[in-house]
């Protein structure tokens, strides 16, 4: 150092030297940019930052100056409110395309998977980026760079948890950097890398750093509490003060003098200490945030010089260099795989990543036919007791067990899937930053969750339907079982992408179980819940949203009607219930509401009363749908049944039309009636013991009498002007009112859409996918995300700021 001449530094002198001649030219301009934060808060004011390729560029500010939100912005993950940045006279903002793969970012926060190896780390990243590399190409690469970093003897070692270390916190943050190197961009922004650090392994990064520059990158570092030797390391300091406010920007050596001369100092031009040489930065911020002294000698809150007029100083006093705007084009090093290529790289990297944590694969592998056998096992219930015979038609418990298989699969796919994302969180933002897919590394997730899923479900229904005697079932309930833990799946994943703390996704979890548990059918049945939700004729409208309503609906109406068992005569049954319910409690009701208008016609009330019409709108509804169903009987005089043409003549034709609905339903009973005992009297006959062994293994009573609605008190109710039958519903087929109508009763033995009518496990088990697809949706366009940022944009009430 010349006495009172400019300094040179060491840097200066070198970069002449090192920098490559044929390195690439790049020009970075930032012009004025400010940039507000969505609630109104200024993060930055007025930057304007000049530089070139080849410089080592320090940003310093006290914590919360804005620090990190700088470097977003000049990296293009935040669009500046004012101004722009330009590269190679290019818009980083508007015109991303033209600068894809220019500038790397490595934020403050670890990238790394913990349970993949140091060489796995690097290897999926560089897959990611270079579509066109063999893989002996890449594998070189690899080596090559973690031999540069000094992490090759380290390759094989897991990564791990910073507090279950197996490498340092110096080789963890030069992994970090190593994923941005190994592509090499043109210009790199780092974010703290030398926090947390010992001064030894701070050195090792920085250096890392400065040679990168010297090579010829462009290189912003926001460094905190350097050493002086760090300090000296770079060849430009841009300091930030609270607020966003630029107040220095230039050569670091210098900015300490500048300081101590605005703060008009005692020995303010010697910048370093004069014996040693030293610089400390820190007396830069002591003097920057010094505060007042009040008249007792105590620190005030209050600042000497406040963020504005350092500013203000500034603008005064700081000359911003200038650069020529390089014409060029930027140099382009990224190159990313096919949509399907990305897409096997994230199953393979989440593959190995999971199967190396042997203790996750045993959990839950080995947890659901525990728990599975346990279940069962408990409720393996022999109804007799003076007998050790265990007789599948009498365990009571075969509908609970339904719902616990559904409740169990809801759980395990909750709860595998709700970390997945969130775990992911800034390896996906990066990934994204790279322009990766969202959705090939969703589908991948997806797929991985779900093969656990079926996994899972399928080693449970192994134990627990072997333990409880469910024949010839395995594949059914793997099925459904399987349906809802991909439903759950996808549920947990958006938990997992939308809430930014584990405790808060866990605390969650009630919150989207309980409501499938209560509104599945099984716990509270549909008849009994507020009114506000209850319709009579079908399952309620919120409860049409819950998989686990459709999933036990489907495996109990299956279990009842496809087993060995009752598959040989439930048709024939199904037209016997349904003749017998008109016959012993519509028709009679149909003729009793009849009877009365009558009656009311013949005592001269009045024809406006309102039960009155009511009642005959009923029969006409009713009317119309018998002509429906039975069109060989015909009727032509609904036009009698209206309040003021209903008279006797009409109360004759109208009864005479139930009469022989009667005789036609009453034949169709005595048919399917001896049927039935045809069949019963042959197998009790020829093959007794045969056909009650099947009886016993196929047929469960408990479930015959949730199906057929035994312990129902009302077997048809009166809703609006329309009669609804509520006894055996699974003997009910629905009747369609549109084409498009898909909703029935619960328990319905057949589901009809669109004209055809469907067997009801199979097409409870599509809506549930259907339900699951939207999910997927809801997950790809991160709408609950987006839902919550809207709802907490509103300012609710807004309180006003406390008066100083
Ligand atoms: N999304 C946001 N909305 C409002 N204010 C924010 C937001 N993010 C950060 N801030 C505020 O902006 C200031 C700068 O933050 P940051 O850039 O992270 O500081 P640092 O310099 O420590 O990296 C802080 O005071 C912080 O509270
Ligand atoms: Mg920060």
């Amino acid at each position: 150092r010349i006495p009172k001449g400019t300094p040179i530094y060491y840097t200066d002198v070198v970069g002449h030297f090192l920098t490559d001649a044929d390195s690439p030219r790049i020009s970075y301009e930032v012009k004025n940019v400010g940039y507000t934060f969505k609630n109104g808060t200024i993060g930055l004011r007025n930057i304007n930052i000049n530089e070139e390729q080849g410089r080592l560029i320090g940003i310093m500010g006290a914590s919360g100056a804005g620090k990190t939100t700088l470097l977003n912005v000049l990296s293009g993950i935040e669009s500046p409110t004012e101004g722009e940045v330009v590269i190679n006279g290019h818009n980083l903002h508007t015109q991303k395309e033209e600068l894809e793969g220019v500038i790397g970012l490595i934020p403050q926060d670890d990238l790394l998977i913990e349970e993949l190896t140091v060489f796995e780390n690097l290897y999926y990243n560089a897959k990611l980026c270079f579509k066109d590399k063999s893989e002996e190409e890449i594998t070189a690469l690899v080596h090559d760079t973690l031999q540069n970093l000094g992490l090759f003897e380290r390759k094989d070692l897991k990564v791990g948890s910073p507090l279950n270390k197996t490498i340092s916190g110096g080789q963890r943050k030069r992994l970090n950097i190593a994923l941005e190197l190994i592509r090499e961009p043109a210009i790199l922004f780092v974010d703290e890398p030398t926090s947390g650090l010992s001064s030894r392994d701070s050195e090792n990064v920085m250096n890392l750093l400065r040679e990168l520059a010297l090579k010829g990158k462009l290189i912003f570092v926001v460094i905190h509490q350097p050493s002086s030797d760090i300090y000296k390391m770079f060849d430009k300091m841009f300091i930030l003060d609270t607020g966003g406010y630029p107040v220095y920007y230039g050569n670091p050596g210098e900015s300490l003098i500048y300081f101590k001369q605005l703060d008009s100092q005692i020995n303010s031009d010697q910048g370093e200490c004069p014996t040693c040489g030293n610089l400390n930065p820190e007396l830069i911020f002591n003097i920057i945030d010094a505060s007042v002294i009040d008249e007792y000698g105590n620190y005030t809150n209050k600042r000497k010089v406040s963020p504005e007029e350092w500013y203000s100083h500034f603008c005064e006093r700081i000359a911003i260099p200038t650069v020529n705007t390089v014409k060029t084009k930027p140099p382009k090093t990224l190159n990313i795989p096919s949509w399907f290529n990305q897409f096997k790289i994230y199953t393979l990297r989440d593959f190995f990543a999971k199967i190396s944590n042997t203790q996750y694969i045993l959990l839950n592998l080995l947890e659901t036919p525990l728990l599975g056998f346990i279940l069962a096992y408990l409720i393996k219930y022999i109804a007799d007791p003076n007998s050790d015979l265990y007789i599948f038609r009498e365990n009571e418990n075969m509908p609970p067990y339904v719902f616990m298989g559904i409740v169990v699969s809801l759980f395990f796919g909750l709860i595998i899937s709700a970390e997945e994302i969130f775990k992911d969180a800034k390896i996906l933002k990066r990934e994204s930053f790279l322009k990766l897919s969202r959705s090939s590394y969703l589908v991948s997730k997806v797929l991985l969750m779900f093969t656990i899923s079926a996994i899972q479900m399928a080693l449970f229904v192994l134990v627990a339907n072997t333990v409880l005697g469910i024949k010839d079932m395995y594949f059914e309930y793997w099925i459904a079982l399987f349906t809802v833990s991909a439903f759950a799946n996808i549920l947990g994943l958006i938990l997992s992408a939308s809430f930014n703390s584990i405790v808060t996704i866990y605390i969650l979890i009630p919150l989207v179980m309980i409501p499938q548990m209560v509104l599945g059918g099984a716990m509270f049945t549909f008849d009994k819940l507020n009114k506000d939700f209850t319709s009579v004729d079908k399952v309620p409208a919120i409860a049409e949203f819950m998989p686990s309503r459709w999933i036990y609906e489907g495996l109990i109406v299956d279990m009842y009607k496809n087993n060995k068992y009752n598959s040989a005569f439930f048709e024939i049954e199904q037209k016997e219930s349904s003749a017998d319910f008109k016959q012993v409690h519509y028709l009679p009701e149909l003729r009793e509401i009849l009877v009365k208008c009558y009656d009311h016609v013949a005592a001269g009330k009045n024809r406006d009363d309102k039960t009155f019409k009511d009642d005959l709108e009923l029969i006409r509804n009713e009317f119309s749908k018998e002509i429906r169903r039975v069109p060989e009987i015909n009727f032509e005089n609904l036009d009698l049944l209206y309040p003021d043409t209903f008279d006797e003549n009409a109360l004759l034709i109208a009864d005479d039309y139930i009469s022989k609905l009667n005789d036609h339903y009453r034949l169709i009973f005595i048919q399917s009636n001896r049927l039935k005992d045809t069949f019963f009297t042959y197998n009790q006959t020829q093959n007794a013991e045969t056909f009650n062994r099947i009886k016993d293994n196929y047929y469960n009573e408990s479930i015959s009498s949730i199906v057929r609605r035994e312990f129902g008190k009302n077997k048809m109710v009166r809703q609006g002007n329309e009669l609804v039958q509520l006894s055996e519903p699974i003997y009910q087929i629905p009747e369609p009112e549109k084409w498009y109508s898909f909703r029935t009763h619960f328990f319905a033995p057949v589901k009809h859409f669109a004209g055809n009518f469907y067997e009801t496990l199979w097409f409870n088990i599509t809506v549930v996918w259907l339900l699951t697809i939207v999910l997927y949706a809801v997950l790809y366009f991160d709408l609950l995300t987006k839902l919550m940022n809207w709802g907490s944009s509103i300012k609710w009430n807004k309180r006003k700021p406390l008066k100083e």
